[in-house]
């Protein structure tokens, strides 16, 4: 027995684990999960009062074509009640914001106006001082609303009593580097999806994040400590016994940038990380069904990564110490990146482990906008 001998079995060990927990997971919800009646009753003729929170820093170029986007949705317009919140942006936008307001007349619109930049959730906390729907939508700027009867099935969802949160899968506008973001998104939907049917599920989206506001006022807002304001509130929504859910039929197009790509993965990923370390001490009092999804999504972020990191380490160790079985190991797993889902599979765990680090010195809270 050589002195490596027992690096590269641990090594080992650890790779089946990294790989084999998103499996099993993965699997589960698929077969189990993903289609499966989700026992929510739909009233498609519920049309509640609804306020359309758009939050804005530097969107001059696309906060007109945001608002007729709402403009355009089927939906009783005098139930619809649009709030802008910017924070002392420098190009203009509150000035278009005015504009648009003073050529549609008819639909209500407010302008919050933050006179210094905190960050988005911030923002939302203070449009929140001025919503008076039963829902509060809330829906990036620079998105657009999956198609025009959005807000008629978000109203349909939370017609049932027992849904507090709903939001939409996503597809990317562009393929991303080597199609790794296609790819990334096809199998973050299947989760999404199942573990909404499940029950609810932890990750939300900015392009359509809608609340029952009675549940925001209950959680007290959005979370103003870590950047995934979106995912953190709805899983708040699902400790609080309401469903949290991701609609299949809620279709949102996501623009994705052409420069600074990974720069954009990675300030993702910290606010991920960030909602995830702060969701470990919620895990206790999560539902019974939420629990699984909740304590899957925790180890998946955070614990995950740091075995594959580990298992890597020892096996460049005993690499270095002359063992080829670990050399074979590791260029087994460099040549298998030409197979796509490995590919992106790993990528993904790279973004994870450099935002952990990234964290350690900037939170991102207010963040730089990349150009799409
Ligand atoms: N009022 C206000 N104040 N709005 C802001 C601020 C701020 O400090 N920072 C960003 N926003 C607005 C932007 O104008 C945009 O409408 C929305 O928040 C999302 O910001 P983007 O810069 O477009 O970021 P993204 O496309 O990468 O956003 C995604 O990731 C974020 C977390 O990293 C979305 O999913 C966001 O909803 C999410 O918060
Ligand atoms: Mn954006």
């Amino acid at each position: 027995m050589q002195i490596t001998d027992p690096l590269i079995i641990t090594a080992m060990a650890l790779v089946f684990t990294h790989f084999s927990i998103p499996i099993a997971y993965y699997w589960y919800l698929r077969t189990r999960w993903l289609n499966r009646p989700w026992n929510i009753v739909v009233d498609p003729s519920h049309t509640p009062m609804i306020s359309v929170v758009v939050p804005t820093y530097n969107e001059a170029g696309f906060i007109e074509g945001k608002l007729d986007n709402i403009y355009d949705q089927e939906y009783p317009r005098d139930r619809i009640e649009v709030v802008v919140v910017d924070s002392a942006s420098t190009d203009g936008t509150p000035e278009r914001v005015l504009e648009w307001g003073n050529r549609h007349p008819d639909i209500a619109l407010k302008l919050v106006r933050e006179p210094v930049r905190r960050g988005k959730a911030y923002a939302l906390n203070e449009a929140l001082k001025h919503v008076s729907g039963e829902i509060v939508v809330v829906t990036d700027a620079d998105s657009r609303l999956p198609g025009r009867d959005a807000l008629k099935k978000v109203a349909a969802y939370l017609s049932d009593p027992g849904v507090g949160a709903v939001s939409c899968v996503k597809i990317p506008g562009a393929s991303g580097p080597g199609g790794v973001e296609a790819s990334y998104r096809g199998f973050y939907n299947v989760l999404r999806v199942a573990e909404s049917n499940l029950y609810s599920t932890p990750v939300f989206h900015g392009e359509l994040a809608a609340f029952r506001r009675s549940l925001l006022e209950e959680v007290g807002g959005f979370p103003t400590d870590i950047g995934s304001d979106d995912s953190h509130t709805a899983t708040l929504v699902a400790l609080k016994g309401y469903r949290a859910i991701i609609a299949r039929d809620l279709v949102c197009e996501e623009a994705i940038p052409r420069r600074e790509y990974h720069m954009w993965r990675v300030r993702r990923a910290q606010h991920l990380v960030q909602h995830f370390t702060k969701s470990i001490r919620l895990l206790s009092k999560a539902p019974k069904d939420f629990r699984l999804v909740l304590a899957a999504e925790i180890f998946l972020h955070l614990l995950n990564p740091l075995i594959l990191l580990i298992a890597t380490a020892l096996l460049v160790a005993s690499a270095a110490m002359g063992a080829t079985t670990a050399l074979i190991l590791l260029l087994a797993g460099l040549i298998l990146l030409i197979y796509m889902p490995y590919r992106t599979w790993i990528t993904t765990q790279l973004y994870l482990l450099i935002a952990m680090v990234r964290n350690l010195w900037t939170k991102e809270i207010v963040w730089r906008k990349t150009e799409k």
